[in-house]
């Protein structure tokens, strides 16, 4: 089988790689524009494995698309690309309409012209906005409105729609899952987890948004790769999948935890002016990939944030190029006088 990974020079989109590297012998393309979150560095070890090619190109460019869909012939295609960051998305509004919801739609369309066993596309549970923080019976689940808050959830939020209007339209075979946050190894500094650990390691504020009470429900990358694996060999087509699951932390006991980890004072907690429409709290109802694909989360936070800190500290060099860039200025402009 081939697979097109899109997004694969990315967090989400290597380690879903690696996973089936590890796991598989079907080939996989990386499909990867290489913005400032995709690093080919990351995909070091994939490109010693002859199973493995990389072929730099945008979704939304679909001469580009149409010709990678006519010489390769993927059996498989997994768009993880996407503009990610929620602050970005408030900053910036149009790249994210570009790449989420037109490069999703040219590779649908790709699809149809060329024919596909298989399409997934790599959601997320801020389509379905958030919960409040005092009702903790409520979660999101698969029929859960969408219902979004931020330039980056809406613009996710479209390019679902646009996949079940394929696939019912067209026929295009597509799955959707919507998962929670994801944390661990070659996650991008400018995400909550890496951020205050890089902070923290230079004894430099950890700045928390307002009065840090939101709550995030943390999926371990790993579970969520073996989850999409899942979805894409034995979920039924036209479906949606949730991923997550019960693993619900506020955002200032995640970052006490990670200077717990670290031995850091708290004393580095700086609290600053709040995300505009900030989220209060997203929760995930797994039950239908745990009851149809026998799915559940192997690693709670607590291990899995003790091996995330770990990875960073074993793993400088990755980190320490990307703080060196062009994120120097990102930060600045995102969190001088906040
Ligand atoms: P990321 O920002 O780390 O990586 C995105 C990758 O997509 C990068 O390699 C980038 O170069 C590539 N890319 C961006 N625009 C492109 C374009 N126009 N054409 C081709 N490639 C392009 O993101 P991530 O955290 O790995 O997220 C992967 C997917 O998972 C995204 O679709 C995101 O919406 C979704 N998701 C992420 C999380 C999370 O916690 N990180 C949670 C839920 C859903
Ligand atoms: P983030 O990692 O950006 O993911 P998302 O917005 O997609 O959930 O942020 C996670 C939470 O952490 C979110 O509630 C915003 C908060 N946050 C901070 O408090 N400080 C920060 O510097 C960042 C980047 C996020």
């Amino acid at each position: 089988m081939k697979i097109i990974v899109t997004g694969g020079a990315g967090f989400i989109g290597s380690n879903f790689i690696y996973y089936e590297l590890k796991n598989y012998s079907d080939e996989i393309i990386c499909l990867d524009k290489l913005t400032y979150a995709g690093n080919l560095e990351t995909l070091a070890d994939a490109f010693k494995n002859p199973n493995f090619k990389f072929i730099r190109a945008d979704i939304s460019d679909r001469k580009a698309i149409y010709k990678i869909f006519a010489d390769e012939k993927p059996d498989v295609v997994i768009n993880f690309a996407a503009e990610s960051h929620v602050d970005r998305s408030i900053e910036d509004p149009e790249l994210f309409l570009r790449t989420n919801i037109i490069g999703t739609s040219v590779l649908l369309d790709a699809c149809k012209k060329f024919g596909i066993k298989r399409f997934h596309q790599v959601s997320t549970d801020e389509v379905y906005g958030d919960l409040p923080l005092d009702r903790p019976d409520l979660f999101f689940t698969e029929q859960t409105n969408l219902h979004t808050s931020s330039p980056y959830s809406a613009s996710k939020a479209s390019a679902d729609l646009l996949v079940q209007a394929y696939q019912r339209t067209y026929k295009i075979p597509a799955t959707i899952s919507r998962c929670s946050n994801n944390y661990g190894a070659y996650h991008f500094p400018e995400k909550l987890i890496p951020l205050m650990i890089i902070n923290a390691l230079h004894d430099k504020k950890l700045p928390v948004y307002g009065t840090g009470e939101n709550v995030r429900d943390w999926l371990y990358v790993e579970d969520h790769c073996a989850a999409i694996d899942l979805i894409v060999r034995r979920g039924k087509i036209g479906e949606v999948y949730n991923i997550g699951g019960h693993n619900e932390r506020k955002n200032l006991d995640v970052v006490k935890t990670i200077l717990k980890i670290l031995g850091k004072s708290e004393d580095l907690i700086e609290f600053v002016t709040d995300r505009k429409g900030h989220d209060k709290r997203y929760a995930i109802d797994p039950t239908k990939i745990k009851n149809e694909l026998g799915w559940t989360p192997q690693t709670n936070f607590d291990d899995g944030i003790k091996k995330t800190v770990t990875w960073y500290l074993e793993n400088r060099a990755w980190w320490e190029k990307i703080i060196s860039g062009e994120y120097k200025d990102y930060y600045a402009k995102m969190y001088d006088n906040r």
